[in-house]
């Protein structure tokens, strides 16, 4: 049977110079599931042309606006129009994007945090509830083989109930002040009215919660929470850390940086049950540690024996050959494709068409809200059902419109 057509694509944000756009442009083709068909990539006109051009792109479908985009694939018949939305823009224009894509009627690939606070995620999730279309989250360290190895191996029992969680991710390119000098992803990070109520808390703090949760499948209840900012002069935290209390008693810190001076992408999580424990370090990706309270730990590695199912199903090379980021982005791209095709409204949890949906968007905001709201005042706790509690009570229905 010959493959389908590739799922048709519209891009805002990740013009040239841009980050994150051209890592979802190789994840999105890497299996041929995808094809770039619109785009409004940069707020400046002369950039958002060039960089369609750069790309081969039909300048019919290259939009100075996203408002414009929606209305002009809108108007194209249904067969050529855009199918999905990818956001790659700075954070504060994700909730306005993913909210007028979805009434408008296009699935979305949202790059995280989910918005810029509670609130603007509340209004992601009405709007994906009226128009019944996918919302996915690009939160890439899930979409890992051997982080799926590590989720599968904690769900089956193999440590036994789970009792610690460290979750880090220590960087350091943000230990001067290069947002000051006007480093380009620098600069939009530490704006409040840009990136959102955390800083390092948002950028990378939220990939730390949202592995520890996944792997660990276990949801925190409560944080107490230490947000710093080392920079002088600097609006947002760019360092924190918290003590998590997970459901079922199991215990838990987790540590996010930006000015650990020389690190580069530290990212590691372990994880330890009543029988042993786990360790998967985002630099060295095709390695995943076991260790054991009865006998020698053990080096399970992507595309070597022992390796599930839901594992192998996100390989593409044989073992030995690494398989990083642009592979894992292209793992949760093809999950949403699969999703998208067989007509489904959310992620299937604990099946190959698993991608980070709304609740995980949910989650790691309210985590985000949890950890401001505790690290400012002196209760030791702050319990994250409180404050999803109190946000949704509060919430005015309608309030982005796109
Ligand atoms: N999942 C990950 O691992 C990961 C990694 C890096 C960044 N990100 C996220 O990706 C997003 C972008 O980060 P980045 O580092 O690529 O930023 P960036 O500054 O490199 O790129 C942002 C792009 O958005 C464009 N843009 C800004 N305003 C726009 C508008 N009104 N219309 C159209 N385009 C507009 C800019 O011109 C630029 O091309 C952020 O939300 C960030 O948190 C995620």
């Amino acid at each position: 049977m010959s493959k389908p057509q590739g799922i048709r694509y519209g891009m805002v944000g990740g013009g040239e110079g841009a980050f994150i756009g051209a890592v979802h442009r190789m994840a999105a083709a890497l299996d041929g599931d995808f094809t770039l068909v619109s785009g409004a990539f940069s707020s400046d006109s002369d950039r958002n042309l060039r960089s369609a051009a750069a790309l081969g792109l039909d300048s019919a479908r290259v939009y100075p606006t996203l408002q414009a985009m929606l209305a002009g694939e809108s108007a194209l018949p249904a067969d050529q129009r855009m199918e999905v939305l990818a956001i790659v823009t700075p954070n504060h224009l994700h909730a306005p994007a993913a909210v007028a894509a979805l009434d408008s009627g296009f699935h979305v690939m949202s790059e995280k945090p989910m918005a810029l606070n509670l609130d603007e995620a509340l209004a992601i999730e009405a709007a994906v509830a009226r128009s019944g279309k996918l919302y996915g989250l690009t939160f890439t360290y899930s979409g890992y083989p051997l982080v799926e190895e590590a989720r599968v191996r904690v769900a089956r029992g193999d440590f036994g109930v789970i009792r610690l969680v460290q979750a880090e991710y220590w960087q350091g390119w943000l230990s001067l002040p290069i947002d000051r000098d006007g480093q380009k992803q620098a600069e939009w990070r530490t704006d409040p009215a840009r990136a959102g109520l955390g800083g390092c808390l948002g950028d990378i703090g939220t990939h730390a919660f949202h592995l520890a949760e996944h792997v660990s499948g276990l949801a925190v209840e409560a944080v107490s929470a230490d947000l710093a900012t080392h920079v002088p002069g600097r609006r947002l935290d760019d360092d924190v850390a918290a003590l998590l209390r997970f459901e079922g008693g199991g215990r838990g810190v987790l540590k996010a940086t930006q000015v650990a001076a020389g690190e580069e992408n530290g990212l590691r999580l372990r994880i330890y049950g009543e029988k042993g424990g786990l360790e998967w370090s985002q630099m060295e990706p095709n390695t995943l540690i076991l260790r054991w309270l009865d006998r020698p730990a053990e080096i399970v590695r992507a595309g070597g024996p022992g390796l599930d199912a839901l594992t192998t199903a996100r390989l593409r090379t044989p073992a030995g050959h690494p398989e990083g980021y642009v592979e894992a982005f292209a793992n949760l791209y093809g999950s949403f494709g699969r999703a998208l095709r067989a007509g489904a409204k959310t992620p299937a949890a604990g099946t190959v068409d698993w991608f980070p949906g709304i609740q995980d968007g949910l989650r790691t905001m309210t985590f985000i809200e949890a950890m401001i709201e505790n690290s400012a005042g002196m209760a030791k706790w702050t319990s994250l059902a409180g404050v999803a509690d109190a946000r949704r009570r509060a919430q005015s229905p309608g309030r982005i419109q796109g």
